[in-house]
Parts: C-alpha cells; sequence; structure tokens
C-alpha cells in the first residue's frame, strides 16, 4: 500500500485526464512511493447504497485509498461536474476517505467549467474531512498542442500539485 495515490476517474479510452495523472504519477514517483490506479480497468458497480458494496472490486480499492495519505483524482468534467464515475467511486468507498489530503487534476472541453470540481471537493471536506489542496490542475481544449501533449504551463501545474501535496500531506502527519 502507498501514502500517494493517483485515480484516474475517466473511463474513455482516449482520456485526457488520465494521461495527465500518469504525468502526475511520474512526478510523484521521483521522490515518493505512489501507485496508479485507473478505473476504467476496474469496472465498478454503479453504487446502490446495498448490494454494490459487495462488489470484489470494491474492497481492495477501499483498501488503498484508507492506506493512502494523499489521494490525486483525475477527473472528467461532465456536465459542469466531476464526472459520474468519480463520484460513484467515492459514493462506493465512502468513510476510506477519511482525513486524506485530495487533489485534483481535471480535463474539460472549455474553459469556462474551472469550478466544477468544487461540488465533489465540499462532499470530501464536509463529509469526510479531507483537506482539500487549493491548486488544481485544470486543461482544456487550449491547454494541448496539435499532438495532444500537455502545454508546458499543465506541466508546470502538475510539477506544482505533486509538490504541494508532498508538503501538506508531511505537514500534516509529522
Ligand atoms: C457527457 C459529457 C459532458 C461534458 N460536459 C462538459 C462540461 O460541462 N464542461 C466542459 O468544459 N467540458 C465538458 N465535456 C468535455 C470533457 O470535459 C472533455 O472531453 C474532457 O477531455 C473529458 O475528460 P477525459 O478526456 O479525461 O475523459 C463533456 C464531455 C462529455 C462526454
Amino acid at each position: 500500500m502507498s501514502e500517494f495515490l493517483i485515480i484516474s476517474c475517466s473511463l474513455n479510452p482516449a482520456s485526457v485526464s488520465r494521461r495527465l495523472c500518469k504525468s502526475a504519477f511520474d512526478e510523484m514517483l521521483k521522490t515518493k512511493d505512489a501507485e496508479f490506479i485507473d478505473l476504467a480497468e476496474l469496472n465498478l458497480p454503479i453504487c446502490d447504497g446495498s448490494s454494490a458494496y459487495g462488489h470484489p472490486a470494491v474492497a481492495p480499492l477501499s483498501n488503498k485509498i484508507r492506506s493512502a495519505k494523499c489521494v490525486l483524482l483525475g477527473i472528467p468534467v461532465y456536465n459542469y461536474a466531476a464526472s459520474a464515475s468519480a463520484k460513484n467511486m467515492i459514493e462506493l468507498t465512502g468513510r476510506a476517505w477519511l482525513d486524506k489530503v485530495v487533489g485534483f487534476v481535471c480535463a474539460a472541453g472549455g474553459k469556462m467549467s474551472y469550478m466544477s470540481v468544487m461540488g465533489l471537493a465540499n462532499s470530501l471536506m464536509l463529509d469526510f474531512r479531507c483537506l482539500i489542496i487549493p491548486r488544481f490542475v485544470y486543461a482544456h481544449g487550449e491547454s494541448l498542442d496539435q499532438e495532444g501533449k500537455h502545454v508546458p504551463e499543465i506541466q508546470r501545474r502538475i510539477e506544482e500539485l505533486a509538490e504541494t501535496a508532498g508538503r501538506l500531506t508531511k505537514a500534516i502527519n509529522p
């Protein structure tokens, strides 16, 4: 089990946020023990508040989240909010999130949806006392070059997020 988790929540095979998460993971691995989880590989059920908690993929994921001190979430922005896949994963894993440091790596189509993760951030803060890193990575159409690679400003943001995640996690777990 790793102290730092990166969970990519997109289910799209061509996901942008997954690629950004992999860059964040590479950045974290330079100095930290980290693990990358791709929800597209887990086939999680939809949370029904009942039997879905017994799905075989749920307990291993919950245990990894519970053991981590910091989680970076790769978030596709859908309908001015975090994707249902991200919210569903949090619904399934619930109290495993208690007291985590949480950061966001978002991909959106446009510039205007930059507050989309706030619903999820509020729920993590209020339900589970998570400390939300007040620096997001937010990539949109213009954040990628013609080959689909993210521009240097996004890379700078990813490095800044990884550094801040390490610093805050250390500060609250002396
Ligand atoms: C159902 C759906 C809803 C979307 N809603 C928004 C939106 O509200 N705002 C926005 O900027 N982009 C929106 N987009 C564009 C996605 O945020 C964009 O494709 C992003 O790359 C998704 O992340 P991913 O590539 O990691 O899956 C939407 C895309 C889909 C498929």
